[in-house]
């Protein structure tokens, strides 16, 4: 069998990161790159990689790249025998749940978790639903299998309005991310109210009126750092800087910025701008990303916020996860099931 040139592969990297990255390392990431292509080839595998991946391997092994969205859509459709899915663990859970068939990997060093994922559990859900009856319940992707199988529906940030919009219902259950969901109820002019563990449960000021969302209180440890001040602080520096936020950030920030949304619409955002200068708050990685992809641009970040998880998978892991299956992933039939109907309602509006 043909065998990929480590040589070929680097020139090809070189000619994207030689502004990211130094060059002895790009060629140590091409060599291990070249030994994935060849052992992708032989297990028919597919390798899908989140916006949020290292530069070197985002943009050297991969079949598919994108959001969360995209990224289901496309796990949901693959003819492949393996997905090797460089993504946290709930992303290759929703592989798994979309293309039980398929044997999925999570190429990762460590559990890959995700403190959104962490903030909530199946019986939390089902606390929820005894306290408010009939009420229908998302569940952003950011969850595991056992709490997507309890909901009515998933949602992603590429398609959280349009979700809440479908459900037709004066109240909805938005979950775990307090503040996705906050930035959802003054996109669809909600009020909101925010259920902690306890039993207590906390209205927020604001909202129209137009129904009403229950959060929960999960965040992302990384977008609940970033702060209005930051964003007033570049802006004094840098007059002319564009703001992105990913809407995981806290709504007084993605009130501060120019544009919010999806990780992959963040970034088609930046190509087809005209702006210099960008300042992107979100996982530091992607803005790496960008600004290798638009040299045109330059990309300001908050590099000392960054996702330990997403940093747990590499080329290395994705070598290893090739040659020696693992991380497997595997689910319960009957939740796995269960959760997929969710993920399949989403999918249908979407
Ligand atoms: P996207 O769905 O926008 O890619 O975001 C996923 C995520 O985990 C952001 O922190
Ligand atoms: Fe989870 Fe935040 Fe990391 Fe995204 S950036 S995977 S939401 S911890």
């Amino acid at each position: 069998m043909a065998t990929t040139s480590a040589d070929t592969v680097y020139e090809s990297l070189k000619s994207r990161l030689s502004r990211v990255m130094p060059d002895f390392e790009i060629r140590l990431k091409a060599d291990v790159a070249a030994e994935i292509l060849d052992l992708k080839r032989e297990r028919n595998a597919v390798i899908l990689a989140h916006n949020y991946m290292e530069p070197a391997l985002f943009y050297s092994v991969p079949d598919y790249r994108g959001d969360s969205l995209e990224l289901s859509r496309v796990a949901a459709s693959v003819d492949a025998e393996v997905i090797v899915f460089c993504g946290v663990r709930f992303m290759a859970e929703t592989a798994k749940i979309l293309s039980p068939e398929r044997t999925v990997l999570l190429p990762a060093s460590g559990p890959a978790g995700c403190s959104l994922a962490a903030s909530i559990t199946a019986e939390d859900v089902r606390e929820l639903r005894r306290r408010f009856p009939g009420v229908p319940v998302v569940a952003y992707v950011n969850t595991y299998a056992d709490v997507k199988a309890e909901v009515d529906i998933c949602c992603t940030s590429g398609n959280a309005r349009a979700v809440v919009e479908s459900l037709d219902a004066d109240t909805v259950i938005f979950l775990p991310d307090e503040f996705l969901a906050r930035n959802v109820a003054r996109e669809t002019g909600r009020n909101i109210l925010v259920a902690r563990p306890g039993g207590e449960v906390e209205a927020i000021p604001g909202g129209d009126g137009n129904g009403m969302l229950v959060g929960w209180n999960g965040r992302c440890e990384v977008h609940e750092l970033f702060t209005a001040e930051d964003v007033a602080t570049a802006r004094a520096q840098f007059p002319d800087v564009v703001v992105l936020a990913h809407p995981e950030c806290p709504p007084e920030v993605v009130d501060a910025a120019d544009f919010s949304a999806s990780t992959s619409a963040m970034t088609r955002f930046v190509e087809e701008s005209d702006a210099p200068h960008f300042l992107l708050l979100t996982e530091c990685s992607m803005g790496d990303n960008i600004a290798a992809a638009n040299p045109d641009k330059d990309m300001l970040r908050l590099c000392s916020h960054r996702c330990p998880h997403m940093a747990e998978i590499t080329l290395e892991d994705v070598r290893n996860a090739l040659l020696h299956d693992r991380q497997l992933i595997e689910l319960p039939e009957d939740v796995r099931r269960r959760a997929h109907r969710s993920l399949q309602r989403m999918i249908a509006i979407s």
